[in-house]
């Protein structure tokens, strides 16, 4: 019988009888040096360091330098996390973006040839903020049931270059830079619950193009910030529940919360939700603000750098952006920690 349509937000299944799943063994990122400060700002469009800061949380966020691009930060990135896990080949290359390098050739193959990694699949995926997630998800699948033993997942986006910056509202928001991390095989537990999901009818949240009745204006990112803001906080919650649930995890369990960080409000309200002390929770939008797909990937290398996140512990990835797109992980950390 044909399969007409898959039920929403359906879980990633691991084939019956099956005891592989796939983990996370080594996590990297890269965030290019310059920093603009919420002062910088006050000094392009009418704004203040207080209004960004109460309303969003953010004090600074990082900019590509100019000449640079998505496939180069993605690319070292993607290096760091192969030499973190202690890998020198991968079976597949998977770049979430929404700021390609250009619309062709891809810019997962892009940084294939950065990376010397010629011959393996290499493919984008557009899934904005959530893209990380997506890619976990591809990779944990093309794992469990193709036979691939490793998958190097790469989130990286300049979303500097995308943003208007007459746009008071959007500009303050968002910061460039890039996440990656290697999943291979295990047998001993990893990524324990997935899901993801979209909804194509919230479209005009959040996206490129004029500003909404002003056809005329310039292109930039645009984003209705009080629906993005209700719906983001909806949807991360569900997602931790849905992932915990698939995990046979109770929220009491998780160790570390590591949402997507596009407004301290949004994180605080979600786990304010998800009754988590926000000590259990992985905030640092305000060296980075929102750097779409990969901020998750970022947040994470960041955790095991500091010593934040041990081996065993149960770590609770969600994510939310433009389609409108969204996603949560259930992920046993095994990887090496400092
Ligand atoms: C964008 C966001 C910070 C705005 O905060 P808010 O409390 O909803 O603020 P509003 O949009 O209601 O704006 C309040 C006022 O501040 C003004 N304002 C907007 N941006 C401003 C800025 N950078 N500086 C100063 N004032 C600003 C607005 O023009 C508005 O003024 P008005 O009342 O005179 O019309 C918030 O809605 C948000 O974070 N939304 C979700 C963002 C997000 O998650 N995006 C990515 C998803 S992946």
């Amino acid at each position: 019988m044909a399969i007409l349509h898959a039920p929403a937000s359906a879980p990633v299944g691991v084939p019956p009888g099956s005891t592989k799943t796939a983990a996370i063994l080594g996590i990297a990122s890269y965030l290019p040096d310059e920093i603009i400060t919420n002062a910088h700002l006050e000094a392009m469009v009418e704004t203040s360091d207080a209004w960004i800061l109460e309303r969003t949380g953010i004090r600074e966020r990082r900019k590509i330098a100019s000449g640079m691009t998505t496939s180069m930060m993605a690319a070292e990135a993607g290096r760091r996390a192969m030499a973190a896990a202690g890998v020198d080949s991968v079976d597949a290359l998977i770049v979430a973006t929404v700021s390609p390098d250009s619309p062709l050739p891809s810019t997962a193959c892009l940084v294939q040839r950065r990376l010397g990694l010629a011959g393996i699949p290499a493919f984008d995926i557009a899934a904005a903020c959530a893209g990380f997630v997506y890619g976990v998800a591809i990779g944990r699948g093309l794992i469990v049931s193709s036979g691939m033993s490793r998958v190097l997942v790469i989130a990286g986006d300049a979303l500097t270059s995308l943003i208007d910056y007459k746009d008071r509202s959007t500009c303050v928001l968002f910061g460039d830079g890039a996440g990656a991390a290697v999943l291979g095989v295990s047998d001993d537990g990893g990524i324990e619950g997935i899901q993801w999901g979209a909804d194509g009818g919230e479209a005009d949240l959040i996206y490129y193009g004029p500003k909404a009745g002003e056809e005329d204006s310039e292109n930039g990112l645009r984003m209705y910030g009080k629906g993005t803001f209700r719906l983001g906080v909806e949807r991360m919650a569900e997602s931790a529940r849905a992932v915990c649930a698939e995990a046979g995890w109770s929220l009491n369990d998780v160790t570390l919360l590591v949402p997507h960080q596009a407004n301290l409000r949004i994180i605080e309200a979600v786990a304010k939700r998800l009754d988590l002390p926000l000590d259990r929770v992985v905030i640092n939008i305000d060296r980075y603000g929102n750097t779409s797909g990969a901020s998750i990937p970022i947040a994470l290398a960041e955790a095991v750098e500091t010593g934040r996140m041990r081996q065993g512990d149960k770590v609770v990835c969600i994510a939310f952006g433009s389609g409108v797109v969204w996603g949560g992980i259930a992920l046993r950390w095994i990887a090496p920690t400092g």
